[in-house]
């Protein structure tokens, strides 16, 4: 279709709609100001615009814009336009398929092939009306129309090339708007898939956290009833030797160099089980545990170690929270132990109902994060971290000692 006839009063309002319609976000906003625009540059009494459905079986009124004084007919119930049968249609259908305008001057002289229109038509009390299809990737979408309910009107070449032209930069919104849409959407689907797997990853690593705590206290358990408590006799019956052999003085020194050993034996055997499975967070509360864990970590290394509660009331976390609590600081203290050569430790502790807080921190020789890959302990407390739903922050620098704080939500 050529449009040449473009008179100079026409231009400002197209233009006036595509650049408004450029950087429109909102699809609704964005038609009904280009039809308000179009309506009232044909002086006409009513702008709409009705899409097909349903594969072309059905359309309907989507968004108009009228004249002061002219009735609704998407707020006005009957007739129902926003849900019409095309097959009601035949001769408009046919027309607007075929990629016809279709230009109603008087609708009282409808031809008799349009009788199922005409009768439509004057029952909605529409007396003159012009409408051009819309088509998109070849398909009938839509139509965009102009109607005069009070009089007869001759639309002239004018008036058509207007509704086209506006019906096509109509058009090219719409597909940017659904385009945008589907955009839209794929980046929910994207986002949703992406939320559901790292879901599925935190709970995995609940599991093999939950799997690794059970199997650290079955360890902790067997150790403790079969090698802990299996050195008590030995160590009593050396005891009873001792007694008997007061007279040889070299038997019993090497005796007591047994006892000493196996005692000490028993000894890092009762730190190991405390390692895998810290009993003493059972009978003592966390913060207890804490302490009397700290103090027994005192006097195996050669830093002076400082425990600051400052919770304000009596709290106990719930099981979970208290267990991974005790598991980052444990494993902070065996870094410090193992990495910091520090003189001076200080762990800090602020649990309340909903909130905790837990800080290590060493004067120890510290470490470039950037440089310094993360193993099985750094990794264990962040998963355990990201478990309680909080983050977990390393601050270290070299020579200037490390800090790691941990600070989150609890339920109970
Ligand atoms: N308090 C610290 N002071 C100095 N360096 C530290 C400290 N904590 C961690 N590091 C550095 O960070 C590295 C990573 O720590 P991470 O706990 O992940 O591993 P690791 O202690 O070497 O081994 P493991 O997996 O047995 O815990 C350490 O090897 C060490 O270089
Ligand atoms: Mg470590």
């Amino acid at each position: 279709m050529v449009l040449s006839y473009s008179p100079p009063d026409m231009e400002p309002s197209l233009l006036r709609i595509a650049t408004s319609l450029i950087n429109e976000k909102d699809a609704d906003r964005g038609i009904n100001f280009a039809l308000e625009t179009l309506g009232k540059m044909a002086k006409a009494d009513r702008a709409y615009l009705f899409q097909f459905k349903d594969e072309g079986r059905t359309f309907g009124i989507t968004h108009e814009w009228c004249a002061r004084g002219i009735d609704s007919k998407i707020m006005n119930p009957a007739p129902d336009l926003a849900n019409l049968r095309t097959a009601d249609f035949p001769c408009v259908a046919d027309y607007l398929s075929k990629g016809k305008d279709v230009v109603v001057t008087d609708v009282l002289k409808l031809p008799p092939e349009a009788a199922m229109e005409k009768k439509f038509l004057l029952g909605a009390k529409i007396r003159s009306f012009a409408v051009v299809p819309l088509f998109l990737q070849d398909r009938l979408f839509a139509f965009t129309g102009f109607d005069d309910t009070r009089k007869c009107r001759a639309w002239d070449e004018h008036d058509l090339n207007f509704l086209r032209l506006g019906g096509y930069i109509l058009l090219s919104f719409i597909e940017r708007m659904i385009a945008e849409q589907k955009r839209e959407q794929l980046f929910l689907q994207l986002e949703n898939a992406v939320r559901q797997r790292t879901q599925q990853i935190s709970d995995l690593s609940r599991q093999v956290v939950s799997i690794q705590e059970n199997e650290r206290k079955k360890l902790a358990m067997e150790l403790h009833d079969w090698i802990y408590q299996g050195l008590i006799i030995p160590l009593g019956q050396i005891r009873n030797l001792e007694e008997q052999l007061e007279g040889s003085r070299s038997l019993l020194l090497l005796l007591e160099q047994l006892e000493k050993d196996l005692l000490h034996s028993q000894e890092e055997i009762k730190r190991i089980i405390n390692d895998l499975h810290p009993h003493l967070l059972e009978k003592l509360g966390l913060k207890k545990a804490i302490s009397a864990y700290l103090h027994e970590l005192g006097k195996r290394n050669n830093f002076e170690v400082t425990f600051r509660d400052f919770s304000q009331i009596e709290y106990e976390p719930d099981e979970l929270c208290s267990l991974y609590l005790f598991r980052i600081m444990q494993e902070a203290m065996n870094n410090t132990c193992k990495h910091s050569a520090a003189t001076r430790v200080s762990v800090t502790v602020d649990i309340a109902p909903g909130s905790f807080y837990l800080e290590v921190k060493d004067n120890g020789r510290g470490f470039l994060k950037e440089s310094t890959a993360f193993k099985r302990g750094i990794q264990g407390m962040l998963e355990r971290a990201a478990m309680l739903g909080c983050d977990l922050v390393i601050e270290s620098h070299p020579g200037k000692g490390t800090t790691i704080t941990l600070e989150g939500k609890s339920g109970k």
